[in-house]
Parts: C-alpha cells; structure tokens; sequence
C-alpha cells in the first residue's frame, strides 16, 4: 500500500469534501489568499495556515483511507491491560470506528475542519493519541506520515489557491453528485468511487501557465 495510493485516494476525499462543503473551501481559499496573495503556497507559509492544516486531519478523519489500518498477528503470548492475549491472535486497528468516536469528534459524520481549531482560529492541542489515528500507532505505526502529510499539504493548498472545484454537469445542466459515501475498496485500503468535477483557475494567466509547465513536462519527458 505505502505511499502512493494512500495519498491519492486521501486527495481523492479532499476534493469530494470540498465539493460537497463549498463554505469550507471558501474559508481555506481566504485564508490561502491573504496570506500568499499571488504567490503559490510554499512550506514556508505554513504555520500561517492552521486552516489548511486542520483540513487535512479533517479529511484523514472523516474518510481515513486504510479504515482498519493493516492486520497484525500475535507471534507471542501477551498481556495488555490485563488480559492475556494467545499467540496467533488477529489485531484490527479500526481506524473508522475510532475516528467518529463521537466523545472526540461531535458530530463525526460532519465534515468541519474547525474541530481542529480553537476560538482564534489556532490549530487546538491535539486530541490524545487521535490526530495521527490514520497512520496506525505503536512501533509498526506508518514511517511515511511526515512524507505523506507534507505532500497532501502542498497538494491540497496549491489546489485550493489555484482552483475553484464545482460538480460537473449532465447535458441537462444537472450536477453529477458523487455521495459521501459511494466508496470503493481496494484490498486494506477504502476511498471514494472516481467522479468527475469542475476545475477554474482563480488566478489570471493560470491556463497559460499551466499548459506552459505540460508542455515543458513533455519535452523532458521525450528527452
Ligand atoms: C495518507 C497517506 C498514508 C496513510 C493513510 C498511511 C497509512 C498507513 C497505515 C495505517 C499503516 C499500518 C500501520 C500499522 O501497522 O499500525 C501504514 C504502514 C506503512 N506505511 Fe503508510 N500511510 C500513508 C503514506 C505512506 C507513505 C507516503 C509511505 C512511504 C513513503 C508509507 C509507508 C509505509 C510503510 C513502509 C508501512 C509499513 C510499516 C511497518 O509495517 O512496519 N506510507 N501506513
């Protein structure tokens, strides 16, 4: 599993939250603009933007994508907290279940970047044991999450600030919808079915730009 599926389908959820919670996309992209204006989100603005931050533990949380992390075996006998544990014992991390405890997380089927957040808008002191919940725990827990968080940061900020999403249309004009929970499997690994979307630049000159950066992708490639 690693690293690359985990981080496109966590994008994948991202962009299905923002479509269906555009007032949360309309907060992050105030925040991305007063703080970075015309320039491109960098790791240097980011503890200027707790938003962002606390949109991606929200996404982790709302649809973690390995929803019961990956099975581990007993090669021993063991105690924990107590109880005696047989050799040969199956251990399910139920990722899911644990991230809409809703003595943690009021409301768990809300997708609300805020419940990161303190009254000043401050990323709040993390939750025991519950923010990094999507990476598993103990000393099997993921040695990729720094790689994997700070990837889905600069993704999901350049994606914000660059782009406005909006569902696509039918012939009709109709939305096509992809519901919250239309998901799919992929053996450990669970994200939201492929949908099609909008995309417009919100920044003047940004189609230019773009195909400028493709076709300097292709020329290298073809070298
Ligand atoms: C959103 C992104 C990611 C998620 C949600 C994720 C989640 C997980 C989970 C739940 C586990 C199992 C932990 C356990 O056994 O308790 C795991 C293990 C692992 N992950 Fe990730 N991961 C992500 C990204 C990455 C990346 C980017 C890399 C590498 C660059 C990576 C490398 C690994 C490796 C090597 C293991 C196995 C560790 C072991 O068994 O000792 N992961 N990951």
């Amino acid at each position: 599993m690693a690293g690359q599926e985990t981080m496109t389908y966590t994008l994948r959820v991202f962009i299905l939250a923002i479509l269906h919670n555009p007032a949360v996309a309309k907060a992050a992209q105030a925040q991305l603009d007063s703080i970075c204006g015309s320039h491109a989100p960098s790791f240097e603005d980011r503890e200027q933007l707790p938003y962002i931050e606390a949109l991606i533990k929200e996404t982790m949380r709302w649809r973690p994508v390995a929803p019961i992390g990956v099975p581990h075996l007993a090669s021993e006998d063991i105690e924990v907290q107590g109880f005696l544990v047989p050799k040969g014992t199956l251990f399910i991390d139920n990722i899911w279940s644990q991230s809409r405890d809703p003595a943690l997380y009021p409301n768990p089927d809300q997708f609300d970047p805020a419940r990161f957040l303190d009254a000043t808008g401050c990323l709040a002191s993390p939750i025991p044991d519950a923010h990094q919940l999507g990476f598993g725990r103990g000393r099997r827990i993921c040695p990729g999450r720094d790689f994997a968080i700070n990837g889905i940061f600069i993704a999901a900020a350049s994606l914000l600030w660059a782009f406005d999403f909006e569902w696509a249309v039918d012939v009709t004009g109709n939305p096509v919808m992809c519901g919250t929970l239309e998901m799919e499997d992929h053996s450990v690994l669970a994200t939201v079915r492929p949908f099609e979307m909008k995309v417009k630049p919100r920044r003047e000159g940004l189609d230019e730009k773009l195909l400028e950066l493709l076709r300097e992708r292709d020329a290298n490639l073809s070298v």
